[in-house]
């Protein structure tokens, strides 16, 4: 008998194909009301669940007994109770190395975009305030040469690290749990306390998991180490800062900008004092949002899931302990 798999994203139609062969599909279009309303009832008959952007918390868990399996469409797992998971032997599985160079890209891009002053200045073109040739009021920073710091160098920080490096012609400073001589040697890095690479960087990037431990790790005494003009940028996830204390940097210009992919609460309000400030570039969470990188996510992820509910051990395991073999 095929086993049963509730999705909560669409997949295109030969990875729904796919699907289909080998298990009884309910399809979720939207996490709206009337969505979570049908994945309740779903939930008690589902062997497998496959989807993005949904906190999976114990509660919603409880409701599926017989599950076996999740599969993320996300590198990020900040979405799961991975010890709940674990308890019950589910396996939770999620889509690195798919996202890695796309994701550094969305970081050059916001690098690029804030330096460069590139949205404030297209937004000034479209709306007919081109009078003259402009001046020093509308210069940005070079990028080049500049000194490049990233904070989490796992595979997103070292693709940020590749481009900087060989691109740009930046030196890479870096903070991580512990110094990678091999990151050292490509990309001639260097490894520094978290509060030396914030005096040290002209652009402070975050690429790094959120985790109890990596929640609001930069607040105001962390921008109150960077300098006037250091450019802060964020492809990880907004609850790794404390977004109030970015906005006064902000304000106060003790930072120079900001371009910022992710927030403390998504979708970002209309209403955020953020979208006020002309020295922040904010995009709606882009990380991994090209074509491409999301289809090879999707195909990632039924792998996983597939893998999983067939008994095997999915290749992107995120809780190893929920293996039995
Ligand atoms: C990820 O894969 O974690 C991206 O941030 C999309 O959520």
């Amino acid at each position: 008998m095929k086993k049963s798999v509730v999705l909560y994203k669409k997949l295109s139609a030969p990875l729904m194909a796919r699907l289909h062969e080998h298990a009884d599909v309910t399809l979720i279009d939207a996490l709206d009301e009337a969505g979570l309303a049908k994945l309740r009832d779903a939930l008690p008959g589902a062997h497998g669940l496959l989807g993005a952007s949904l906190r999976l918390d114990a509660e919603l868990l409880d409701l599926a007994p017989k599950l076996e399996a999740v599969a993320s469409v996300s590198v990020g797992v900040d979405n799961y109770d991975i010890d709940y998971l674990t308890r019950r032997r589910i396996l939770l599985s999620n889509t690195p190395d798919v996202l890695t160079e796309t994701t550094a890209d969305t970081g050059f891009a916001l690098i690029l975009a804030t330096a460069r002053r590139v949205v404030e200045l297209a937004d000034m073109v479209r709306a007919g305030q081109w009078h003259k040739n402009i001046g020093p009021a509308h210069f940005g920073s070079d990028v080049h040469g500049k000194t490049l710091g990233i904070i989490g160098m796992g595979r997103i920080g070292e693709a940020l690290a590749q481009r900087g490096h060989f691109g740009f012609g930046m030196p890479v400073i870096y903070h991580s749990h512990s110094p990678k001589p091999e990151v050292d040697a490509r990309f001639g890095a260097q490894y520094r306390s978290l509060d030396d690479l914030l005096q040290q960087a002209d652009f402070v990037c975050l690429t790094l998991p959120l985790t109890a431990e990596t929640e609001k790790l930069i607040g105001a005494r962390e921008f109150a180490l960077m300098g006037p003009e250091t450019i802060f940028i964020n492809i990880s996830r907004g609850k790794v800062v404390d977004e109030a204390a970015l906005v006064d940097a902000l304000q106060q210009r003790t930072i120079r900008a900001a371009g910022l992919d992710v927030f403390e609460r998504e979708p970002l309000e209309h209403g955020s004092p953020l979208l006020r400030l002309n020295n922040v570039v904010a995009t709606p969470h882009i990380g991994s949002a090209t074509h491409e990188t999301r289809e090879a996510m999707a195909r990632c992820a039924v792998d996983n899931l597939l893998a999983a509910l067939g008994g095997e051990r999915p290749l992107n395991l995120v809780n190893p302990g929920a293996y039995v073999g």
